[in-house]
């Protein structure tokens, strides 16, 4: 019987199979979700990074807004949690309420929201810790077995999406890393440069995601996508590249094609790699490609003007002037954080976005912190490169 074949289904999550932000895709997953466990009205995922003990939100979905926008903590200031992580065990929380008095402001936060029921699993990528995912329930005691084994599922679809995202990002910073080791590039600029000038664009990226109502995920994504700005460079001759004193006319316009350079590398890279459809796929282009545009329309390689300069590339443009001060090149001698602080002020009168150097500006501790976690090996001049998460 003809009958039998049906095509009037929709698949819910044909979303999944889109472009999309990680945030998106679990908003897809919440309401596909909502048929078995219409009563989780939060679902939030944090990433961690063993290095800086640090766990960040990375993506979430709840129907209200979100009770913990920029959230972060050290998981070593985090007890409730590093208890889930040493034992491995997810944890059953069936009524927030009664616990408030011991927990931290960021749990406080939760149930100001409303939220009453809490399951939260630990998520492990090679057998180590990479995050937790979180539900939330406006309505207590609801955690039972059958809705658990629900749940657990859809936590192992999230977390492989966030796998597949680190992934991504693993493998380009690899296959960079590769090509830039057969250039001449690595020795001007470390990685040590790559992880500060990263780290400040993560910091400017969060406070402007506050300001714009963005989600997590871009900050995190700035993190990753940021040290790839100049790759470029690697296209540029060695006697220009590491010309002790100044540049001509001639080969300061010769430096300049290091943007689109750059930009070309990066869309090979992600087309050869099938992944121009992940939503970092334009902010690593623009990056590369703007991050010497100026507010007033007269940086390279298009002279774009304000903001029609991408905000991605405006926040790596304060954070490398900043870092390519402060630092030395074969070129300069590094600059103290004030003379850098004064020269970032005056360039934000016609250079580098207002509000970014702002940000950096209120934010000199951190600024600190970064440079004394990642300072330039004075032996090898070499750090570590800079890694995903
Ligand atoms: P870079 O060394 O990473 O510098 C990035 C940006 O930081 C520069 O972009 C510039 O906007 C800012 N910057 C660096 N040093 C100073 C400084 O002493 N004063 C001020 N006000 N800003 C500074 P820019 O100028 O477009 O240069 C792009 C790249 O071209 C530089 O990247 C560097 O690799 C190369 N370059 C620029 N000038 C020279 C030079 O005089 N000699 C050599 N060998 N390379 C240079
Ligand atoms: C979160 O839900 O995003 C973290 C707060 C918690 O520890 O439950
Ligand atoms: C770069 O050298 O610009 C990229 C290297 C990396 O991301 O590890
Ligand atoms: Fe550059
Ligand atoms: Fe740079």
């Amino acid at each position: 019987m003809d009958a039998e074949i049906g095509f009037n289904r929709t698949d819910i999550l044909a979303q999944l199979n889109q472009r999309g932000s990680l945030s998106e895709k679990m908003q897809a997953i919440r309401a596909a979700a909502s048929s078995c466990c219409d009563f989780i009205h939060r679902i939030s995922v944090a990433i961690y990074d063993p290095r800086l003990d640090l766990l960040k939100t990375l993506a979430h979905s709840t129907d209200d807004g979100n009770p913990l926008p920029g959230y972060q903590t050290r998981l070593s200031d985090t007890p409730s949690l590093k208890r889930i992580f040493l034992s491995g065990k997810p944890r059953i929380i069936n009524d927030l309420s009664v616990l408030i008095e011991s927990e931290q402001t960021h749990t406080k936060r939760i149930v100001d929201h409303g939220y009453r029921s809490s399951y939260t699993i630990p998520m492990y990528a090679n057998e180590q810790l990479s995050g937790f995912i979180f539900f939330n329930s406006r309505l207590p005691n609801v955690l039972h077995e059958k809705a658990l084994t629900n749940l657990d599922m859809i936590a192992r679809l999230i977390s492989l999406l966030v796998e597949l995202e680190l992934n991504m990002v693993k493998t380009i910073h690899g296959a960079l890393r590769t090509a830039t080791s057969f250039s001449s590039y690595r020795d001007p600029e470390t990685g040590a440069h790559l992880e500060r000038m990263s780290h400040f664009s993560r910091l400017i990226a969060k406070e402007i995601a506050l300001d714009c109502g963005m989600d997590d995920e871009f900050a995190e994504t700035m993190l990753w996508a940021s040290p790839m700005h100049d790759i470029g460079k690697i296209a540029i001759p060695d006697h220009i590249l590491r010309k002790p004193g100044k540049l001509t006319h001639d080969e300061f316009e010769a430096m300049k094609a290091h943007t689109t350079k750059g930009r070309e590398l990066i869309d090979n890279m992600l087309s050869n790699f099938n992944f121009g459809n992940s939503s970092l796929a334009p902010m690593m282009s623009n990056i590369a490609a703007y991050h010497h545009e100026n507010m007033d329309g007269s940086g390279y390689p298009c002279g774009l003007k304000g903001e029609d300069i991408p905000i991605e590339a405006r926040i790596v443009a304060a954070a490398d002037v900043f870092d390519a001060l402060t630092s030395k090149r074969c070129y300069k001698e590094a600059w103290s954080n004030a003379a850098a602080c004064k020269e970032l002020r005056a360039l934000a009168e016609w250079k580098l976005d207002k509000r970014c150097v702002e940000i950096l500006l209120d934010n000199l501790p951190a600024i600190i912190d970064i440079q004394a976690r990642f300072q330039d090996d004075v032996t090898t001049g070499h750090t570590n490169p800079p890694s995903a998460g």
